[in-house]
């Protein structure tokens, strides 16, 4: 390594602590760098404790019983959420009224905030900008941000009409070093779709570099490393090391419910949801579907030795996945869409006491890199590395009081993880159809009729049965009706013909204005 004055002495410094942790290979190819390359390397490797990352390697990899060690029989160890704490919102409807207005009253006193989780790197959906910036196609080419936003503008505007106080819900929107920029850039270009900016709070979380399956830090270029961001559970540690928390407590914050973007149908801050673990006293909620398919990419709610937690997709046994109960349904049947409720008072708790016993998640994967004796670029074709990640619900085992809210998954959950081009799961097209296709719904429930090019009646079968059915085209806007409510007036006795665009400014695409 040349010794070029200050430079030189960073590097040497930074040689020393990378070799007492085995790690001092990352400056292999320090002397081809030039001044800007060095100093970018050098910040980011200043940034890390290298220490810490190889006991978290060591720790995700068994020794001394570790996140692998734990994962080890867990088939036989896991049990299905019990009856007692489990709300549903069909199964329990004559409960639903009270549990929304008691989440509209806390909405109301300003005591709710929602929290976005958007620091992944959307790598299955392939779009070189964060998956939130996503136009699936609709009527009104809204993204998933801007859905969201005006999601929360409307439970605003119930909760005050219900309360008659003005009130706010902060949002809270956690990115990763990959999505920050361009995230924040996208809600100042849209004035954050309406929301005050000083109620929309940015924060970033960490990064852990990927490793090989030795331990090694990966570099991705010559002068770079590979860093992915540190899971979604990530949130945690986050919250902590950018005063969140104390931002909370100021705002006066009690409950949080936390969410993944990806959506489309999310119910950002639930009050029925969020009034449910009020009224079961609970620290720490889940939202589930029925899972259906074996082979769904959803984790499930569960039990594993008498302790709750999510057991991750990559992580359960085909075996354990297709039991069946005496019902018929799927045994482990409560899958998790991503949708957490916790008190400030838990969330304070894992901050200040428990982070440090989350283990990570290790994730095989094929990470492009470069070779450290021939300096070539590497793109393998089987995995040759790990990336360590924690997850958001690995708190649940924390919780004092844990409660299971199960809704439809035709009402609530259309996740968008792929590409339409790879296969016809969980794609811009599902998501655009789904929430058509409840908006239909929620036209019909509300009175509403479509008829088609000649004027006869569509016949009223909203659902779509699989990816080929295509949806009556119909959008309301969230700043209109955030789950199918205040639609009689505007739709009840009407014919519609498709597409139909209900937004505030009015009903667009209207034929007929009565029977
Ligand atoms: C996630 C859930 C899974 C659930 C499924 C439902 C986790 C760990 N897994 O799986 O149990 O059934 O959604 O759709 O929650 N994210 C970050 N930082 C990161 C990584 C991810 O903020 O470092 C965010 C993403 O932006 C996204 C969310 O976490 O909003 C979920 O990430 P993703 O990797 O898509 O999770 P899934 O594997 O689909």
């Amino acid at each position: 390594m040349e010794a070029a004055g200050g430079e030189g002495d960073v590097a040497a410094e930074l040689r020393q602590r990378l070799a007492a942790g085995g790690q001092d290979h990352v400056l292999r190819f320090w002397p081809e760098l030039d001044g800007a390359a060095r100093r970018a390397l050098a910040a980011e490797l200043c940034r890390m404790d290298v220490a810490e990352i190889n006991r978290f390697f060591r720790r995700a990899r068994g020794d001394g019983g570790g996140a692998a060690a734990a994962a080890a029989g867990l088939d036989a160890r896991m049990e299905p959420v019990p009856r007692d704490v489990l709300g549903s919102a069909s199964r329990d409807r004559g409960l639903v009224p009270r549990w929304e207005s008691r989440g509209l009253a806390e909405i109301a006193a300003s005591r709710v905030a929602a929290l976005l989780l958007a620091g992944g790197q959307g790598t299955r959906l392939g779009v070189p900008y964060p998956k939130g910036m996503c136009d699936v196609g609709l009527p009104s080419r809204k993204t998933l941000f801007h859905l969201q936003a005006q999601r929360l503008r409307r439970l605003q505007q119930m909760a005050e009409e219900q309360h008659g106080t003005p009130c706010h819900i902060p949002w809270y929107i956690m990115t990763s070093g990959r999505t920050m920029e361009s995230t924040k850039e996208f809600f100042q270009k849209h004035r954050y779709f309406g929301l005050k900016k000083e109620n929309v709070i940015f924060f970033q979380q960490g990064m852990l570099p990927a490793l090989g399956f030795d331990g090694k830090i990966l570099l991705e270029e010559k002068g770079k490393i590979a860093m992915a961001p540190d899971g979604n559970g990530g949130l945690y540690r986050a919250l902590g090391s950018h005063g969140i928390m104390d931002d909370m407590e100021q705002r006066g914050v009690r409950s949080v419910h936390v969410y993944c973007v990806d959506n489309i149908l999310v119910k950002v801050a639930d009050p029925r949801f969020i009034g449910f673990c009020l009224e079961k006293g609970a620290d720490c909620g889940a939202k589930v579907v029925e899972k259906t398919n074996p082979t769904e990419p959803v984790g499930v709610v569960c039990r594993v030795d008498g302790v709750y937690q999510v057991v991750e997709y990559s992580e359960i046994s085909l075996g354990t996945a297709q039991q069946r109960g005496p019902d018929g349904r799927l045994l482990f049947n409560a899958g998790n869409i991503a949708n957490h409720y916790f008190t400030t008072a838990f969330l304070k708790d894992v901050v200040n006491i428990y982070e440090p016993q989350l283990q990570h998640h290790v994730a095989e994967k094929k990470i492009p890199h470069v070779d450290i004796t021939t300096g070539q670029l590497v793109q393998p074709e089987k995995p040759n590395g790990i990336k360590m990640e924690k997850f958001v619900f690995d708190i649940f085992q924390f919780s004092k009081k844990f409660v299971v809210y199960e809704v439809l998954r035709e009402d609530e959950f259309s996740p968008l993880k792929n590409a339409d081009s790879q296969n016809g799961k969980d794609n811009p097209t599902t998501a655009r159809h789904a929430l058509m296709s409840l908006h239909h719904c929620w036209v019909l429930n509300a009175g509403g009729h479509f008829v088609d090019e000649n004027g006869t009646r569509i016949p009223a079968i909203p659902r779509l049965k699989d990816a080929n059915d295509l949806p009556v085209e119909c959008e309301i806007s969230p700043l209109v009706s955030y789950g199918g409510e205040g639609l009689e007036q505007l739709v009840k006795d009407r014919e519609f013909r498709t597409p139909l665009i209900i937004d505030e400014d009015g009903i667009h695409e209207l034929v007929n204005n009565g029977v």
